[in-house]
């Protein structure tokens, strides 16, 4: 696909994984996000950018909304890669309300947001995300076991493992939104 271009910020991976499988499936270009300026993404008519999720915020979404005046006339897709369950409607929306934080309204109006479940290997994991991981662990461990939501329990079965829930299938909307724009 002329024009397109997928750009993504990943830490670990998955949102990597996803990438170039939208950029595989659409033919078009890929850039990881320290390699390309807002100037650069003006060129294109299509920007599809992909952020982890780090306690609620996507990684590296700044790109998109410093250059959102630029570009805002580009038909603009962004997609989250985290951890929750997206089976459960109280993760999306919670995903959505920290988006909208950063997002004005213009912003959410003109930009297609897609979630996408990643992966989580513990042992692999930075010592400020351990730390980070742990302080949050130990936290829901005090936590009364009744008020604990599904995305706590959740968190608890997976802690110190590694799941995968990464999921060729699941960018089924994403692309088919794309190409639709074609
Ligand atoms: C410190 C830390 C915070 C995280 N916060 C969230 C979160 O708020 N929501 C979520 O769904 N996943 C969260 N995750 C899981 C990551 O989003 C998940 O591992 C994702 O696959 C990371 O993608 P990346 O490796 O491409 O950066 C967190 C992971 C770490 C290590």
């Amino acid at each position: 696909m002329k024009n397109a271009v997928v750009v993504y910020s990943s830490k670990y991976g998955s949102t990597k994984k996803y990438a170039e499988w939208i950029a595989s499936d659409l033919s078009c270009e890929l850039f990881e996000k320290k390699d390309i300026t807002a100037k650069k993404l003006k060129q294109y008519d299509t920007i599809i950018y992909g952020g982890g999720l780090y306690a609620g915020g996507v990684n590296g979404i700044q790109l998109i909304t410093k250059a959102f005046d630029q570009i805002k006339d580009k038909n603009l897709v962004v997609y989250t890669c985290g951890l929750a369950d997206l089976q459960d409607p109280n993760n999306v929306q919670s995903i959505r309300k920290s988006l909208n934080k950063v997002f004005t309204q213009e912003m959410q109006d003109n930009i297609q947001v897609f979630h996408l479940r990643g992966a989580i290997d513990y042992s692999k994991l930075s010592t400020v995300h351990k730390i980070m991981m742990g302080t949050l662990h130990k936290m829901l461990l005090k936590k009364d076991a009744a008020a604990r939501t599904n995305e706590d329990n959740q968190f608890l079965e997976t802690y110190g493992k590694s799941v995968d829930f990464t999921d060729k299938q699941s960018l089924s909307p994403l692309l088919y939104h794309v190409k639709s724009l074609y």
